[in-house]
């Protein structure tokens, strides 16, 4: 019998900070037992079923992606092409060991439904850990005080809500509903922040003038609208002094709005992505419908933009790099329903991106010297499970953290292309792109599931992990009288009494 069941040996352990028992950037042994690490320290004695030699390797907490849309049916009513299996598949081969979701309530849906139908797939069918958000609609007060409590409390404690897309968007005074209970119940709320009216008035015009190309849509969906909902949902959320987490930050003026709000005491954070920091506008100018395969909301900006945005996740204004793998596929399902006559509103929005997040940010980050390897093991994994109330259980290297680790050869080249990723979408953004730096060898609650290029992972090996609260809920602040007042105020009277 074995002291361990596995044993990764003389890797590079990199964490984010240098609290845990491994030093940042030390070379160090891993022991795990179970789904558990279980000591780590340089040339630990005892034997394993099964050692990895990790020589010249980086040795990483696996990442986690807190935004992508999976079996998801979106605000237009498409589906996505990836199910739970293909997603959690194409994660792992990404470096990816738990990922984040969206069961999302569609006008008119139970949110408990939603929820419930939602964990069942990915029950069935996920190879790695996993989690949920909810996507909210409605505020009828079954949505607001009954299932979104209820299930806050049983461990899915972020959701999502919109402030554009006609059929998904809530306006501000729901907005306000929303934000209270986030702040009785502890919650994340995630805001997708754009200004609906500019964007719908401005798309109008340009439908009624023939202006009809992909390239269109980051016209309609102008950076100040991006600027202005940002601006707005922040200054909601500080009546009730409650965090927010803005996502897919892709403009300037909405990333320095996020910087002044922190400096006079919001508790606002963001999120961007990699097709923000990698392409720009000129990626949707392409002949015919072409370019809706670069479609996003908010879209793609400028090279001003990228730059930005890579200081942003440097100095600490950004805290998460998803992926808002959001997998429409190029024909009438997604991208084209009305094939070369779909206009740039008719279009499905979003990429695909679960596997690339992190070769990307890894090639273009640390070997590009924008970012730290403990700022990338941040902004890939640890951030994440703080953001979403996951850590210390995952998002780093410790003693009895789970077993999540992704082992990186930091010289190996890949060319990105649609044939060699595991997701079901048809194309990439990033096709024909050379990465340098790619997890070779990825465990998922201490088995083995990526190695050699091959997965040993069966559908429903993946685990629901039920999530605490979010650590922005944790940090000791004295929320201001005016804040608690305002919280009291947002209590029904039946609530007050139980409060
Ligand atoms: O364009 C995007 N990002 N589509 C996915 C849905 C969303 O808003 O995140
Ligand atoms: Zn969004
Ligand atoms: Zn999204």
């Amino acid at each position: 019998m074995s002291d361990f069941d596995l044993i990764i040996r003389g890797g590079t352990v990199v964490n984010a900070t240098q609290t845990c028992e491994a030093d940042v950037a030390d070379v160090a042994d891993v022991a795990i037992r179970g789904d558990k690490i279980v000591a780590i320290g340089a040339h630990l004695a005892g034997s394993a079923a099964r050692v990895i030699d990790a020589t010249g390797r980086l040795v990483m907490p696996g990442g986690i992606d807190t935004h992508c849309h999976v079996e998801q049916l979106s605000g237009m009513g498409r589906m996505g092409a990836d199910d739970w299996y293909s997603a959690s598949v194409s994660a792992a081969f990404g470096g990816t060991t738990m990922i984040v979701p969206f069961a999302a309530q569609h006008r008119g849906n139970s949110l408990r439904k939603v929820a419930d139908d939602y964990a069942e797939l990915a029950r069935r069918k996920s190879v790695i850990d996993y989690s949920y958000h909810l996507i909210l609609s409605e505020t009828d007060p079954q949505t607001l005080h009954t299932d979104l409590p209820e299930l806050i409390r049983s461990g899915i404690t972020s959701f999502k809500v919109y402030m554009t897309y006609d059929q998904l968007k809530i306006d501000d005074y729901q907005l306000l509903d929303v934000l209270a209970v986030a702040a009785r119940e502890r919650a994340l709320v995630m805001v997708h922040a754009e200004n609906n009216d500019v964007i719908r008035w401005v798309s109008q015009r340009l439908l009624e003038r023939g202006y009809t190309a992909p390239k269109f849509h980051g016209t309609s969906h102008v950076a100040l609208a991006e600027a202005e909902a940002t601006h707005r949902v922040i200054q909601l959320s500080r009546l009730f002094d409650v965090p927010v987490m803005i996502v897919h930050v892709s403009a300037v003026e909405a990333l320095s709005t996020i910087q002044a709000a922190r400096k006079i005491g919001a508790q606002v954070y963001g999120e961007t992505c990699p097709h923000y920091l990698l392409l720009t506008e000129d990626d949707m100018d392409l002949p015919g419908t072409e370019g809706a395969k670069y479609c996003c909301s908010p879209p793609l900006r400028d090279a001003q933009a990228q730059e930005s945005l890579w200081e942003g996740l440097a100095n600490g204004t950004l805290q998460t790099l998803s992926s808002d793998h959001a997998p429409y596929r190029y024909d009438e399902s997604g991208k084209i329903p009305y094939g070369d006559k779909t206009t740039f509103k008719q279009m499905a929005n979003g990429m695909p991106g679960l596997e690339a997040r992190l070769p990307l940010l890894f090639s273009e980050g640390v070997g590009g010297g924008r970012l730290s390897l403990q700022q990338f093991v941040a902004l890939s994994a640890t951030n994440h499970a703080k953001m979403y109330g996951i850590f210390p259980r995952k998002g780093h290297i410790a003693l009895g953290a789970d077993a999540d680790i992704a082992i990186w050869n930091p010289e190996r080249e890949v060319t990105l292309t649609t044939a060699t990723l595991h997701d079901q979408v048809g194309y990439t953004p990033y096709e024909g792109r050379t990465v340098r730096g790619w997890p070779e060898i990825v465990i998922s609650a201490g088995r083995v599931i990526v190695s050699d290029g091959r997965l040993d992972a069966a559908p429903g090996s993946g685990r629901f992990i039920a999530r605490g609260v979010p650590e922005p809920h944790t940090v000791e602040r004295e929320v201001s009288p005016r804040a608690t007042f305002f919280r009291t105020l947002a209590l029904t009277r039946e609530k007050q009494k139980n409060y």
